[in-house]
């Protein structure tokens, strides 16, 4: 990593390999800021994550949870990301259940502040975050409501502040691969934020 680079943190949350959201992500790490920032993508389909066991091991150990798995590389990513980027589908007008598992695994961040009074992400000045989502059904009320109840909900327990939240519904009638001018002002948009930070 350089360290004057601001640290980007991509995490891809669909189930599918090569759909939506996957298309989105490939066109951010290719075109944020390329120059400025060092970016890392997760896919939630190549980590291997074991579901939170509410042990308490986190209340009594600062910034540290019992099971040692890539959740490890996760951790050490949201510590050093200056902006994080959640992108994937919602299912039942939420986040995809493999994504659900890594957020709760987050509940470690939650006890740093409340159990040990500390922060654990070093950035907490100025960290930003975005929520990118996609639907397959037409627009309809709160198709993304609940992503962006549990999202922020992370965001705030990691003292990242919430930026925009951008929703692609119809992915069922048309493919974001169809959408390219949405997508450039999304990137556009989000490179803007970026360089408005530090
Ligand atoms: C289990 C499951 C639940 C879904 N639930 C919803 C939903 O509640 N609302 C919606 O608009 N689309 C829903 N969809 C459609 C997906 O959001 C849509 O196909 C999306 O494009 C998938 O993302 P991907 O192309 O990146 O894999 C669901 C799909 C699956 C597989």
């Amino acid at each position: 990593l350089e360290i004057n680079k601001k640290n980007v943190m991509i995490i891809e949350g669909s189930h599918r390999i090569k759909g939506n959201t996957s298309y989105i992500t490939k066109k951010l790490k290719n075109q944020i800021n390329t120059e400025g920032c060092n970016i890392k993508l997760f896919n939630i389909n190549r980590l291997n994550i074991e579901h939170c066991l509410d042990c308490s091991y986190c209340s009594t150990h600062f910034g540290s949870c019992v099971i040692k798995d890539d959740m490890q590389g996760v951790y050490a990513s949201l510590l050093n990301a200056d902006v994080i980027i959640f992108a994937a589908p919602v299912y039942f007008n939420n986040v995809p259940s493999k994504l659900k598992v890594l957020i709760d695994r987050c509940q470690m961040i939650y006890m740093s502040k409340i159990k040990h009074q500390d922060e654990f992400n070093q950035i907490i000045h100025h960290g930003i975050g975005f929520i990118i989502s996609v639907g397959g059904a037409k627009a309809y009320p709160n198709q993304f409501l609940g992503s962006e109840l549990t999202l922020d909900l992370l965001y705030k327990n990691l003292s990242v502040k919430l930026k925009k939240h951008y929703c692609f519904s119809g992915t069922d009638d048309i493919k974001v691969e169809k959408r390219e001018e949405e997508i450039g002002l999304v990137v556009s948009e989000i490179n803007q934020f970026i360089d408005q930070i530090r």
